[in-house]
């Protein structure tokens, strides 16, 4: 009886302490031996590859041929030099993957356009599809470094609204900022230590967001000498670092080896390449939170916006949805060309090179031309 219960002692908390995670694992090994750079997956709980639609109906090369949209229609910005055909083949291929008729409530065409008067740019939705298209060609094309997956192999995987809408008018996942908490008897959190599903469920800031995903600030945990005089990384910088890192993790659905070598995280020369990716990935975040959704400013209406006033941004997860290549890597943009912007010299620094950029001169200021 009692050498039953000492090995039920000594089994139960065994169990709790590898928190009961049941489940075939795939493990990949991905860096060289030793290193520790392998990938731990657990099968029943990775994500599923989102589908991806069909064109409305083919585009066939004579349709980019003929008199251009600027020259037949009256009000148009930003897809003025496609041919006329792409023109309204763009329409229906945004109208399926925003605001499709019969899915969403009032969608189809009149989701951004008075049918009276197609030229006209009352509603809302309209100005905000404008500048998304904008977005989306400035993704395509200023941050194509992002892209190096399918660069290398001479593709350009790209995105288009459905990376991040998926037939939705506002993608499923974003993030927004939370007001400050109230002081409670019980104590107040200061956002953070309460399990929050944005960072992984760690005891961390839950929004590591409005600090590091918008705006300039380093992304730092080390200081680079032993004294404080250039330490520019108070605890506060290094939890919401650590809270972003879970954040990539959970969004790609990888562990902390898929970018890093855990011998020393800040060290670029022993880092995979995906790290460089995710380094442009934070800076193209960044540019279209900043100059894009957030500078459409009092376009978006209150039911758009989160509990502080600020409309809803867009993080990793907006276009990974838990897999490494949204979508699986499926090269959805070269169905719209339309979408895919005048390519530009893309940013000339590679990430800071050095593990130990002296943290002064660290500041985010690599932002591409153009
Ligand atoms: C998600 C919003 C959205 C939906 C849905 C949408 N459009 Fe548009 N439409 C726009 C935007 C934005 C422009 C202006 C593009 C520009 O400035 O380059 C535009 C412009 C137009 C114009 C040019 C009007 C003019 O004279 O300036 C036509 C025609 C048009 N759309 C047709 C359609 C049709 C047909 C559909 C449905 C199949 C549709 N649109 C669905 C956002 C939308
Ligand atoms: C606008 C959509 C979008 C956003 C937002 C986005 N990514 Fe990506 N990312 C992609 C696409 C598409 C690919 C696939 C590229 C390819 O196949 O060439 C990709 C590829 C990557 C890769 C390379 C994966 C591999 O296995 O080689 C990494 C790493 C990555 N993203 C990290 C991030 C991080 C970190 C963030 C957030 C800071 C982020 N991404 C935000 C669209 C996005
Ligand atoms: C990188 C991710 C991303 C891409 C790519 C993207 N969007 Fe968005 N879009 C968002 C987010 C996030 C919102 C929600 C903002 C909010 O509600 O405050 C949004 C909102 C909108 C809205 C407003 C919907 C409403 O009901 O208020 C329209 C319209 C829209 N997007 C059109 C487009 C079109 C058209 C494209 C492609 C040309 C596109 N978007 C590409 C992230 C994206
Ligand atoms: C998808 C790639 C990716 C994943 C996954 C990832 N990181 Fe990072 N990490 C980065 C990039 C890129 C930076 C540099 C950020 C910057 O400077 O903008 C970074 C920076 C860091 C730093 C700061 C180093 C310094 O210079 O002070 C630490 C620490 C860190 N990561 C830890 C982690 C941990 C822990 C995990 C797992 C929970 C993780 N990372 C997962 C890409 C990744």
């Amino acid at each position: 009886m009692t050498r039953k219960l000492v090995s039920l002692a000594i089994i139960l908390p065994a169990f709790l302490l590898a928190g009961c995670e049941f489940g075939t694992k795939v493990v990949e090994q991905t860096g060289p031996r030793g290193a520790g750079t392998f990938q731990v997956a657990n099968k029943s709980t990775m994500a599923v590859v989102g589908k991806v639609p069909d064109p409305p109906y083919p585009l066939t090369p004579d349709m980019l041929q003929g008199p251009r949209a600027k020259e037949t229609y009256q009000n148009v910005k930003v897809l003025g030099d496609l041919s006329t055909e792409e023109f309204n083949y763009t329409m229906a291929s945004i109208t399926n993957w925003v605001a499709p008729d019969g899915t969403v409530a009032n969608g189809g065409c009149n989701y951004c356009h008075n049918p009276e008067n197609m030229a006209s740019d009352e509603k809302y939705t309209k100005v905000v599809a404008r500048k998304m298209l904008q977005m989306t060609r400035n993704i395509n094309s200023t941050w194509r470094p992002h892209f190096q997956a399918s660069l290398n192999t001479g593709g350009n995987a790209g995105v288009t609204c459905w990376t991040c809408h998926r037939g939705q008018p506002v993608p499923k996942y974003n993030w927004s900022e939370s007001l400050p908490e109230p002081n409670r008897l019980n104590g107040n959190h200061h956002g953070q230590n309460a399990p929050a599903q944005t960072v992984a469920y760690a005891s961390l800031p839950n929004d590591p967001f409005s600090a590091l995903l918008q705006g300039k600030n380093q992304i730092r945990v080390q200081a680079t000498s032993a004294y404080p005089s250039s330490y520019k990384s108070p605890i506060e910088t290094t939890e919401k670092t650590y809270g972003l890192m879970m954040h990539m993790s959970q969004g790609l659905g990888v562990n902390c080896t898929y970018c890093h070598n855990t011998q020393n995280f800040a060290n670029w020369s022993q880092s995979r390449t995906q790290r460089v990716s995710a380094w442009y990935g934070i800076r193209m975040v960044r540019d279209s939170n900043d100059n894009y959704i957030s500078a459409l400013g009092d376009v978006w209406p209150a039911n758009r916006r989160g509990p502080a006033g600020d409309p809803r941004k867009i993080y990793c997860t907006t276009c990974h949805q838990g897999v490494n290549k949204p979508l699986g890597g499926y090269p959805m943009l070269k169905d719209y060309p339309g979408l895919k912007g005048t390519p530009v010299a893309g940013p000339a620094a590679p990430p800071a090179p050095a593990d130990a950029v002296p943290v002064a001169a660290a500041a985010d200021t690599a932002k591409p031309a153009g």
